[in-house]
């Protein structure tokens, strides 16, 4: 993924202050949907904010940062599309993208530090999508979303 929207809440923002940076250091573009202090918000504002732009396609992908990463990413999984994981170690992280193609990835400042969260993204960041057998579960999932349609 090259091109990454960011969001989160006051809970998050300095970690995601932090994970922005070290995601430019890295050669990733990035976006910066907010939220942009410390001053209490509400979640759901950035969920959107950065599910909708990798619906749009304006990014390849997103990270989310709240308390505990939960919220957020049930905020971002309303959005038919988007496969947002919440988690906090690598090994899920990178699994997540292999076999579930998530396209959004979300964690907890008060719950991973700023090292393990680096070691999260870049997992994340670096694993591509398997496809074969996977695809048939990520399709059946897709179905879900579109049953009532
Ligand atoms: C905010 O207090 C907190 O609820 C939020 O950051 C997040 O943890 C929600 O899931």
């Amino acid at each position: 993924m090259k091109k990454i929207a960011f969001g989160c809440d006051h809970v998050g923002f300095i970690l995601k202050e932090e994970i922005l940076a070290h995601l430019q250091a890295r050669g990733v573009e990035v976006i910066d949907k907010g939220a942009w202090s410390v001053d209490r918000t509400d979640y759901p504002r950035y969920a959107s904010a950065v599910a909708q732009a990798v619906i749009d396609g304006e990014v390849d992908g997103g990270v989310l940062i709240c308390g505990t990463g939960v919220g957020i990413s049930i905020t971002a999984n309303k959005f038919p599309g988007i496969r947002a994981v919440v988690c906090s170690e690598p090994y899920s992280a990178r699994l997540s993208r292999q076999h579930n193609d998530t396209n959004i990835l979300a964690f907890g400042s008060r719950v991973v530090g700023l090292e393990l969260a680096k070691m999260i993204v870049d997992s994340w960041l670096d694993a591509t999508f398997e496809g074969g057998r996977h695809q048939t579960r990520v399709d059946a999932i897709a179905a879900i979303e579109h049953r009532d349609q």
